[in-house]
């Protein structure tokens, strides 16, 4: 049974520092088996950032994350192991095909050549490349890139899937598949943390959302209920007021005219 009142994910307050600037103010996550959190904010406003700290890619100025209860800073390859990552690039080895690629990546978490074969098959099944296994990555558009990415992230069972802007410059058929897989994921109790600039996407994958800006939280609620809270119609006209963006349209509008 899947207990979905388990905290998977826990960042308390925070905190990134690059000499005098903060790229990240404060920023506290608790994410449930099975929930689904996205983030929203502008170019820059440290999504990346903040989700780097999550998975142990960059180092946590203050503050603390623990991943079903293992602190990733004191133990970051256990931590790893129950998360898989979909990062802004795909970070995919040219010098190997779609296999190799997954082969490898399931080396990392010494899974058995003979298991990670199996894995991978199965895995490149569920997203559609099962038939393009011995393709060089040249070879797929970007949207099989993705899912290439996706399938790479699967190996290990992560029971929480990073995703930092997934979808971004694909196509709207390869975007609803992709989008699609991961709603498969999150029926069977997969916990998904994605950043994301698509309302449409949020309102699609998102049971909570938290819009940020400069670094700092400008608030955070349940998708389907956030916008009426904040008196707009949907997640994006939320995020274009909160962020500021509508004052500045009035400007260049204005000086357009
Ligand atoms: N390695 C770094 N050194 C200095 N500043 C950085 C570094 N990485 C990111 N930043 C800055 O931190 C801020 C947040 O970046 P990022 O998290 O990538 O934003 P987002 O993903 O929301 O676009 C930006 O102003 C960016 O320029
Ligand atoms: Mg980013």
């Amino acid at each position: 049974m899947v207990n979905f009142e388990e905290i998977v994910l826990t960042a308390d307050n925070l905190v990134k520092q690059y000499g005098t600037f903060f790229a990240v103010k404060n920023i506290s996550i608790q994410l449930k088996k099975g929930k689904s959190l996205a983030i929203l904010g502008p170019n820059g406003a440290g999504k990346s950032t903040t989700l780097k700290m999550i998975y142990a890619t960059t180092a946590i100025t203050t503050g603390h994350v623990e991943i079903k209860g293992i602190d990733v800073e004191t133990n970051p390859r256990e931590a790893k192991r129950h998360i898989g990552v979909v990062m802004q690039d795909d970070l995919l080895d040219t010098s190997l095909n779609v296999m190799e690629n997954m082969v490898a990546h399931a080396i990392l978490f010494d899974i058995p050549w003979k298991l990670a074969k199996k894995k991978a098959e199965r895995l490149l099944k569920f997203v559609g490349l099962l038939n393009y296994q011995k393709k060089e990555i040249y070879e797929l558009s970007g949207g099989m890139r993705r899912r290439l990415v996706l399938a790479r992230a699967l190996v290990n069972n992560p029971e929480l899937i990073i995703l930092d802007e997934p979808t971004t410059g694909l196509d709207i058929q390869s975007r609803h598949v992709f989008w699609n897989k991961l709603e498969q994921l999150k029926e069977k109790g997969v916990s998904i943390l994605i950043t994301s600039h698509y309302g449409e996407e949020i309102e699609r994958l998102a049971d909570d959302v938290m819009i940020i800006n400069h670094g700092e939280k400008i608030v955070s609620g349940p998708t389907k209920l956030l916008p009426a809270q904040q008196g707009y119609g949907n997640i994006e006209e939320t995020y274009l007021g909160l962020t500021g963006y509508t004052k500045e349209h009035e400007e260049i509008e204005q000086t357009l005219s």
